[in-house]
């Protein structure tokens, strides 16, 4: 059985007095289930969230990371940071980094290679413009991004990965993809990872939905056979929305 992920990201929102009082709030709201409930803050905050987290049922996760363990990147982050600091799981090829900052399906492979190699759990985002929808491109598109960001990886790797289906016009728009469309496309994400990585990692990878989840389409979405969680960006940022997310 897949265990659920309820994922909270948090975008350029919440300054370290702001996440200390929303990490606060939250954690008593959250209720003991089969499931594992993960924050992900920005790189500024981590060390404070961790401190705030440790011993709670919540687990940290970042926004980005570089490839690289070190270098002359001004700027970036190095998974060694993360590590050191006890972030578990990071989100890599958000569609706002592919669409805003221009990231390729090249970088964030290289990116997801690099946070199993260090034992993070890359959570690859993957999803269709609106555009791309109506062409009827979707298929199409998922099946780049995900053999793009998953090239030359190995099966025996891959136990950490996650993935979250985010259709770009689902995301902040309060527009969700209806249930049905989204475990079509995960349950496609599924067969191209049982073609690509043999049945096992198929059928044991958590592909998560994100875009516009609210405490009001959290139940449906759940019920749904192909949708292991859901990665939560607006609906993150308030602890009763989230805890109600999260305790579905
Ligand atoms: P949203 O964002 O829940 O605000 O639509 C989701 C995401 O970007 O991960």
């Amino acid at each position: 059985m897949r265990k659920p992920i309820i994922a909270g990201n948090w975008k350029m929102h919440n300054t370290i007095g702001e996440a200390r009082e929303l990490i606060e709030a939250l954690l008593p709201l959250i209720e003991k289930r089969e499931r594992e409930v993960i924050v992900c803050p920005s790189f500024v905050c981590l060390s404070e969230a961790s401190k705030l987290l440790k011993g709670s049922d919540v687990t940290l996760g970042a926004q980005n990371m570089h490839y690289e363990d070190k270098g002359a990147y001004t700027g970036e982050v190095s998974p060694l940071f993360l590590k050191e600091i006890g972030v578990s799981y990071v989100i890599l090829g958000h569609s706002e980094r592919r669409h805003i900052f221009g990231e390729k399906d090249d970088l964030i492979n290289n990116k997801v290679k690099s946070a199993l190699k260090h034992g993070l759990n890359p959570i690859l985002c993957v999803g269709e413009t609106l555009k791309e929808r109506e062409k009827d491109n979707t298929f199409e598109i998922i099946q780049t991004q995900i053999y793009g960001g998953l090239a030359g990886l190995e099966n025996e790797n891959l136990a950490k990965l996650v993935i979250a289906y985010e259709p770009v016009w689902a995301i902040g728009t309060g527009k969700t993809a209806t249930k049905e469309d989204a475990n079509e496309v995960i349950a496609y994400i599924r067969r191209l990872l049982s073609e690509k990585f043999g049945d096992e990692i198929g059928y044991n990878t958590r592909i998560l939905y994100g875009g516009s989840v609210k405490p009001s389409n959290i139940k449906e979405l759940m019920e749904m056979k192909e949708i292991d969680g859901a990665l939560v960006g607006g609906a993150s940022l308030k602890a009763e929305d989230f805890s109600k997310i999260a305790n579905y």
